[in-house]
C-alpha cells in the first residue's frame, strides 16, 4: 500500500459542472463555466479579506463596530500551536496523561462548540468501540463520555449509575463564556458526585478535574475557588469562537485523553492553511467548496446542504459541521440549511427523497478512500442460499464503493447534483485538514453573502426566556 499518511484531501466538484451547450436538464440543474467566471474574482476577494482579518487579529488592531463580533483568531491557531505556542500543546498532553494515569473514565461537560469537535475527533479516529474495549486495547487511555450538552435528568442519572460503581473517573468541563446553564448545571451535579467518589479529599478532587474556559466568567470564578491551577485549567483564547475552537484545548485535550495524535491534527490543519494561502481559487478546497455551494444555492435553489458521509465514523463530523454552518450563517433570514446523512444507512431512510423529492438540495459526499484495517471479504460458500457467491472475493469496502458510485450515478441521471470531499484515510492528519477546510469555507461563504459568521445572537432569545421562567 502507498504511504499516504500525509496525503491531501480533495474536493471534487466535477459533478456540479456541465458545458454551456449541455442538454437542458443538465444546464438547469448544474453550473456552467460562465458561472465560474463570475465566482472566481469574488472568491479571491473573500480570501484577501479573511487573510487581512487574520493579520488584524494577530496585530491586535482595533476592530470597527460593524465587524463585531470578530473571531478571526481561529485561522492561525494551528501554526501558532506548532511554533510559538508549542508549550500549550505540551501542557495539554501532560494534562491528558495525568488524567489517563489517574482514571479510567472521563466525562466531558460542554455544549455546542464546546464539545462537538471533540466528539467528532473521537468517533472518527478512535477504535469504533473505544469505550467498550479493555483498557489495554485502548492503549491505556480512558473511556470518554459527553454530558452537559442537554438537560435530560434520566440521561444524567444513567451516566451517574455507570460512574457510581467506581471511583476511577474524572471531569473535563468546557465553557468559553462560563455561564452556559446546561453545562453549569451538569458541572454542579457531576462535581458533587466526584467529590463524593474522592471521599471529600480536595487534592484528589483537583487531580481529577480539568477546566477549559475564557479568562473571566462564572466558571473561571468557580475554578479559582476550587484551587485548580497549572495544567488543571486552560484558557480559550480571545478571538476564537466556540464552534471555531476545535484546535484549542477545547478539542485538543479530549482528543489527547483518548490517545489521538494532536500534533498530526494541527499539522493537517496547517497544511490546509497553506493551500488556502497559495492555491488557485478553484483548486483550493475551502474556496472551491464555499464557492460551488454558494452558487448552487444562489443560482439553482439548492438551499439544503446535505453532507453525505459514507461509512459509520463521520457522523459526528457531520453534526459538528451542521452546527458550524447553521450557527455561523443562519442569520438575517439567510443561510443554507445543513443536514448530515450517513450512507448507506440513510439511503434506506432519506434516499427516496434525495432521488425524487424537491430539487432543493446539494449533496456533498464525504468519502474515505482507504480502510484503516484489512477490509473484510465475502467468502465463497458451498451453498448459496443468500446468492452472495457471485460477489465472493469482493470486500465490504468494495460494496461501499459500489453503493457510492451507483448512488451518484443515479442522482446524476436525474439531474441531482453531487460533489465529493475525498479523504485519503481516516486519521488525525486528514481530520485536521477537513475541519480547518470547513471552518475557512464557512467564513468565506459569510463574506460572499454579507453575513458575519461569528457570534450567535439568535441563541440568546431562548436563553433569556428560559432563565426568566426558572426565576419565577
Ligand atoms: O459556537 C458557539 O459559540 C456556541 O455553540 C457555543 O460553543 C455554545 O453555545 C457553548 O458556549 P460556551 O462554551 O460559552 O458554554
Amino acid at each position: 500500500m502507498p504511504d499516504n499518511k500525509k496525503a491531501e484531501i480533495i474536493y471534487d466538484y466535477s459533478g456540479l459542472l456541465v458545458a454551456e451547450d449541455a442538454p437542458a436538464l443538465e444546464r438547469d440543474t448544474a453550473l456552467l463555466p460562465s458561472d465560474l467566471h463570475w465566482l472566481v474574482p469574488r472568491l479571491e476577494a473573500a480570501r484577501e479579506q479573511l487573510l487581512a482579518d487574520a493579520n488584524a487579529w494577530k496585530a491586535g488592531a482595533p476592530v470597527p463596530p460593524e465587524k463585531q463580533p470578530f473571531d478571526a483568531g481561529f485561522f492561525e491557531l494551528p501554526e501558532r500551536l506548532l511554533s510559538q505556542d508549542r508549550p500549550v500543546v505540551a501542557q495539554v498532553a501532560q494534562a491528558a496523561q495525568r488524567l489517563a494515569n489517574a482514571v479510567d473514565r472521563v466525562v466531558v461537560l460542554g455544549i455546542g462548540g464546546s464539545y462537538m469537535g471533540a466528539r467528532a475527533l473521537m468517533e472518527a479516529c478512535c477504535h469504533p468501540f473505544h469505550n467498550d474495549l479493555p483498557r489495554q486495547r485502548r492503549g491505556q487511555r480512558p473511556r470518554m463520555y459527553f454530558e452537559g450538552n442537554n438537560v435530560d435528568s434520566d440521561a444524567m442519572r444513567g451516566l451517574l449509575d455507570l460512574l457510581e460503581a467506581a471511583d476511577d473517573w474524572g471531569l473535563v468541563v468546557i465553557s468559553k463564556s462560563g455561564g452556559t446553564l446546561e453545562t453549569a448545571v451538569a458541572f454542579r451535579v457531576f462535581l458533587q458526585a466526584l467529590r463524593h467518589a474522592c471521599g471529600n479529599d480536595q487534592e484528589k478532587l483537583r487531580q481529577r478535574i480539568v477546566a477549559i474556559t475564557g479568562q473571566t466568567g462564572k466558571l473561571r470564578s468557580l475554578v479559582d475557588r476550587l484551587g485548580l491551577a497549572g495544567n488543571q485549567v486552560f484558557d480559550i483564547p480571545d478571538g476564537v469562537g466556540g464552534r471555531f475552537s476545535v484546535f484549542t484545548p477545547v478539542g485538543l485535550l479530549p482528543a489527547a485523553i483518548v490517545g489521538l495524535d494532536i500534533a498530526a491534527l494541527l499539522e493537517g490543519a496547517a497544511a490546509m492553511n497553506q493551500r488556502f494561502r497559495s492555491a488557485q481559487a478553484m483548486e483550493c478546497p475551502p474556496l472551491a467548496y464555499a464557492g460551488m455551494s454558494h452558487l448552487m444555492e444562489l443560482r439553482r435553489g439548492a438551499t439544503i446542504r446535505v453532507l453525505a458521509t459514507w461509512g459509520k465514523r463521520l457522523e459526528a463530523v457531520g453534526l459538528w459541521y451542521d452546527q458550524l454552518l447553521a450557527e455561523s450563517l443562519g442569520k438575517q433570514g439567510v443561510g443554507a440549511t445543513p443536514l448530515t446523512v450517513v450512507n448507506t444507512r440513510d439511503l434506506h431512510s432519506r434516499g427516496q427523497q434525495h432521488q425524487e423529492g424537491r430539487r432543493d438540495k446539494l449533496i456533498t459526499n464525504l468519502y474515505v478512500e482507504q480502510c484503516q484495517r484489512e477490509p473484510l471479504r465475502i467468502e465463497q460458500w458451498q451453498t448459496d442460499e443468500d446468492g452472495l457467491n457471485k460477489y465472493a472475493g469482493k470486500t465490504v469496502a468494495d460494496v461501499l464503493a459500489a453503493a457510492f458510485t451507483g448512488t451518484n450515478q443515479a442522482y446524476a441521471a436525474d439531474g441531482r447534483r453531487t460533489a465529493t470531499i475525498r479523504l485519503p484515510r481516516l486519521d488525525e492528519f486528514a481530520l485536521g485538514q477537513l475541519l480547518q477546510m470547513l471552518m475557512i469555507a464557512t467564513v468565506i461563504e459569510g463574506k460572499l453573502i454579507g453575513i458575519n459568521p461569528y457570534g450567535q445572537p439568535g441563541v440568546e432569545a431562548y436563553k433569556q426566556r428560559m432563565v426568566a421562567i426558572l426565576q419565577r
